[in-house]
């Protein structure tokens, strides 16, 4: 690893080597952040912790250079340099933990900015602060810092190969904002990114480009899974599934709303927007049962190690889309990996069915960041803070579990099949009557008390009333009364017509 080179700033132009931290090294090696939607979200939560009030991201048509525009705090020449020459951690919170706005910060590592290294060769950057008219103009070559170590000592000092180099520009004194061009975008990244390659071939309506956020929603409402959409779809809604933007207009009935309103608007209070190719990203969580197929339970947590809320949402059947599926928790409004569909370890023999009708979110408190793994996506599973949490959401799980049996599995079932009884009650009713007119009230009376019983009394006996026939048992039965009560011509005739009758 080369020394990080005097950056030698002369008022106008700056250069220096990227020196990285061992630490850091080894993750980004590790290929941590080979998916386009893991690089691109860190740049997203970096303009959220800038303060900016909206990201804006450029990737289409091709890909071939993408852009992320915020107008948040911005950076100067020594923020940037006390970051770029030596990636070992991060400074964000030296001083305070939450952003003047008050938003809680979500960068902690000090690796997402060079993340960007595993999808393109170059980033450049424009970044001015409110109060200086200083405009910072830096590019990283990332060719360069992947070079073999030793061919970048002989080279030390080059200025042409350095891993930055920059000028100061002017800005109007007022301006903040910071834009990030990724340049060369590598060629896998490239692809998945421009969605050159549809799921498969002759499938339509693949593609969530350019598409309205309303329209994104309902689509997401009908959808079965993320992967029967392009790469460019997947990587937008793994971007906005992570990072801390609204929820959709009626993403969940209006029944289950006011449950979830203090989590609808915790979010929206963070006054974050994020645009993706021109369309407002919002939360992919559309849950669409209504009331009478689904519940939802809200839950809170204040144990000795950490403190948490969510909400459980259950719909009768499976759960659409798949990748809802699961358990998502959320540290300072950043989601930690994707849905965790084994609910964080719980024995998959408890409601085995019903576990793939749920889809729940916690917001842990800071303590859980403790137990974070430094690829964002993991949580430590022997730290104390997870154990408590995921103990505790097994208690609440198994709980929702029973309830979910109960309320949209068992008791709807018992209610289908008093409806059927009391339907079939109406039918036997007028069969009765009809018996009457035909036969006499005295015959009527008797069908209408072995099957009905007094008016006014229990109910109808539901076994009885609902019991099923055979073909062959109606037969047995019929012709068995047939021989007993008509002479046998009548017989003949009446069988010829009873299966006339019953084939239809
Ligand atoms: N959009 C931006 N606006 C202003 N400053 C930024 C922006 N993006 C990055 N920075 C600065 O660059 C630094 C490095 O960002 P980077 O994402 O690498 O680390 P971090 O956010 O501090 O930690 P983490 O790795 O956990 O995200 C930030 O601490 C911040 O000072
Ligand atoms: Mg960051």
């Amino acid at each position: 690893m080369a020394e990080p080179s005097d950056s030698s700033v002369d008022h106008r132009t700056f250069h220096g080597q990227i020196l990285v931290g061992s630490r850091i090294i080894d993750y980004l090696s590790s290929g941590l952040y080979k998916s386009p939607a893991a690089c691109l979200k860190e740049l997203v939560n970096n303009s959220y912790d800038a303060d900016a009030t909206v990201a804006r991201i450029l990737v289409k048509p091709d890909a071939d250079r993408i852009i992320i525009d915020d107008d948040g705090v911005g950076m100067d020449l020594e923020t940037f340099e006390r970051h770029f020459s030596k990636i070992s951690e991060s400074h964000k919170r030296d001083d305070s933990d939450v952003t003047p706005s008050g938003r809680p910060k979500i960068g902690k590592i000090g690796i997402g900015f060079i993340a960007a290294n595993e999808i393109c060769e170059e980033m450049e950057i424009f970044s001015t602060c409110e109060g200086s008219s200083e405009l910072l103009h830096v590019t990283i070559d990332f060719a360069r810092m992947r070079e073999p170590q030793a061919q970048r000592r002989s080279d030390e000092g080059d200025y042409a190969k350095g891993d930055y180099y920059g000028e100061i520009l002017e800005a109007p004194i007022d301006e903040h904002y910071t834009r990030i061009f990724l340049k060369r975008v590598r060629g896998e990244a490239r692809d998945i990114l421009a969605g050159a390659k549809p799921p498969h071939a002759g499938a339509r309506d693949t593609s969530l480009y350019g598409l309205k956020p309303a329209t994104i929603r309902d689509r997401l409402a009908n959808l079965t899974s993320w992967s029967s959409l392009d790469d460019y779809s997947q990587t937008r809604l793994g971007v906005a599934l992570n990072v801390p933007v609204r929820y959709p207009d009626d993403w969940v009935s209006e029944d289950h709303r006011e449950q979830l309103q203090d989590f609808e608007e915790s979010v929206a209070r963070l006054g974050f927007r994020a645009e993706y190719d021109g369309t407002d990203l919002e939360r992919p969580v559309v849950l669409t049962g209504p009331k009478a197929n689904s519940m939802v339970k809200t839950v809170e947590f204040a144990g000795n190690h950490v403190a948490a809320k969510g909400w459980l949402y259950a719909q009768h059947g499976t759960l659409r889309p798949e990748e809802l599926n699961g358990v998502l928790i959320r540290i300072r409004n950043a989601a930690v990996g994707e849905y965790n569909d084994d609910f964080l370890g719980f024995p998959h023999a408890e409601g085995t069915l019903f576990q793939r009708w749920i889809t729940a979110e916690l917001y842990a408190d800071d303590r859980l960041e403790d137990a974070l793994n430094i690829d964002r996506r993991t949580l430590r599973d022997t730290h104390p803070a997870y154990v408590e949490l995921r103990q505790w959401f097994h208690e609440e799980f198994s709980g929702f579990l029973t309830d979910v049996r109960r309320v949209l599995y068992t008791k709807p079932a018992a209610q289908r099949k008093r409806q059927r009884v009391a339907t079939e009650a109406r039918r036997m009713e007028e069969v009765a009557s009809a018996v009457s007119e035909d036969y006499g009230k005295a015959t009527g009376a008797r069908i209408a008390e072995a099957w009905l019983l007094p008016q006014g009394a229990r109910q109808p006996n539901e076994r009885l009333i609902s019991r099923k026939y055979s073909v062959s048992e109606l037969y047995r039965t019929v012709l068995a009364v047939a021989r007993e009560v008509l002479p046998p011509h009548l017989a003949r005739r009446f069988i010829d017509e009873l299966t006339r009758r019953l084939r239809g």
